[in-house]
């Protein structure tokens, strides 16, 4: 996608054809600055602390960490090291797992002189493929998008999303945005509600950011303000992506997610949820409980970043000194309250019957 009129990944391959350039997310949406991950170490980093993050993109930060790993050390050891440290990054992302057995199952076999190469071929493969993933997700929501705007003539379509599941959270075009680009591209007016996503606001920060640049209308809201928008018939539509599907349907995604989806049920509006086939986990079925959900530090429910009135950006304090907070990242939507899931293979519903017709090869 663009930034200021050049096109950018979230993650490329330098021209050192070694290191690994990201999109530093932590700093966004007020400054936009880059950084090069040269070690296995800086890549594991790199996800840790969030400087890359959605489950597609951790995904793939992960297979380039094993990439680096090689570069450095291709032996058997250092392979089972890599693979180990990079997995333990973040648990809820199936991405993650799927990525690194990817990588595992390509290297291990090989010789060590052989593996650096093959570890950046594989790599560079599994961004390609989720590109590709995420413009067919596009394609297939623009047709569930143009059904729905068909019966608003003249007025735009209003999509509420949660979090960020934009471009900056895959390789490129994002899940639950790709629909909603390929729409304003082919001229379907639109209005996307953002929710700012607290703790860490990546609505407010990274979903308001895109949209802006590819010139999507939108409007940031608190999280809480969905229901009520969604009560006084003012959301067509729920699109969100997922960092874990269950091969029944029940859908992991950021904090918050499930309140948007009983609202939505309340409220008798469509509930979406875009995923690539790589955000499946075929080995569970009860997302509650079988989905592991990341407890991210207090520090990120106490504090605040922003920018002040004379451009530094800062940290601040909104609770008292001495109350203790929790912040589990993610929440578990069961698959009853999600109408559709979006992939690259088409539309089903939310059921291990409609994930089978899709993907006939998994069980
Ligand atoms: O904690 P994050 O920012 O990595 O959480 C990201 C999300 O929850 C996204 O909605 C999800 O990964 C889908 S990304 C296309």
């Amino acid at each position: 996608m663009r930034v200021a009129g050049r096109a950018w990944r979230p993650i490329w391959l330098e021209a050192d054809g070694r290191t690994v350039g990201i999109i530093d997310q932590t700093l966004l949406p007020h400054r936009f600055e880059t950084a090069t991950l040269s070690t296995m170490a800086a890549a594991a980093h790199a996800i840790r602390t969030m400087q890359v993050r959605g489950a597609p993109l951790i995904g793939a930060t992960a297979a380039y960490g094993v990439a680096l790993a090689m570069a450095g050390d291709p032996a058997d050891a250092a392979l089972d090291r890599a693979l180990d440290v990079l997995a333990a990054t973040r648990p809820t992302a199936v991405n993650l797992r799927w990525a690194l057995d990817r990588m595992g199952r390509v290297l291990r076999p090989l010789a060590p002189a052989e593996r650096t190469a093959a570890a950046y071929a594989e790599a560079a493969a599994l961004v390609e493929e989720d590109v590709r993933a995420n413009a067919a997700i596009g394609r297939h929501g623009l047709e569930l998008v143009r059904g729905l705007a068909a019966a608003r003539p003249g007025a735009p379509l209003r999509i509420l999303t949660h979090c960020n599941a934009g471009w900056l959270a895959t390789c490129d075009w994002g899940t639950a945005l790709a629909p909603v680009y390929m729409a304003h591209d082919a001229g379907i007016p639109l209005h996307v509600w953002v929710d700012e996503t607290r703790p860490r606001n990546q609505g407010a920060a990274l979903t308001a950011w895109e949209l802006l640049q590819h010139g999507v209308p939108h409007t940031v809201v608190a999280d809480n303000a969905g229901g009520h928008l969604m009560q006084r018939g003012l959301v067509d539509l729920c699109i969100v992506g997922a960092d874990r599907v269950t091969a029944a349907g029940d859908v992991a995604n950021k904090i918050g997610t499930y309140l948007k989806a009983l609202a939505a049920r309340d409220s008798g509006v469509p509930f979406h949820v875009a995923v690539p086939s790589s955000t499946i986990d075929w080995t569970i079925s009860d997302g509650i409980a079988d989905i592991p959900i990341e407890e991210r530090p207090a520090a990120e429910v106490t504090r605040v970043q922003g920018r002040t009135a004379d451009g530094q950006v800062v940290s601040v304090q909104v609770t008292p000194d001495g109350s203790p907070a929790a912040n589990p990242a993610f929440d578990v939507t069961p698959a009853r309250l999600v109408d559709r899931l979006i992939t690259e293979a088409g539309t089903c519903a939310a059921t291990a019957e409609g994930l089978r017709a899709l993907f006939p090869g998994r069980r």
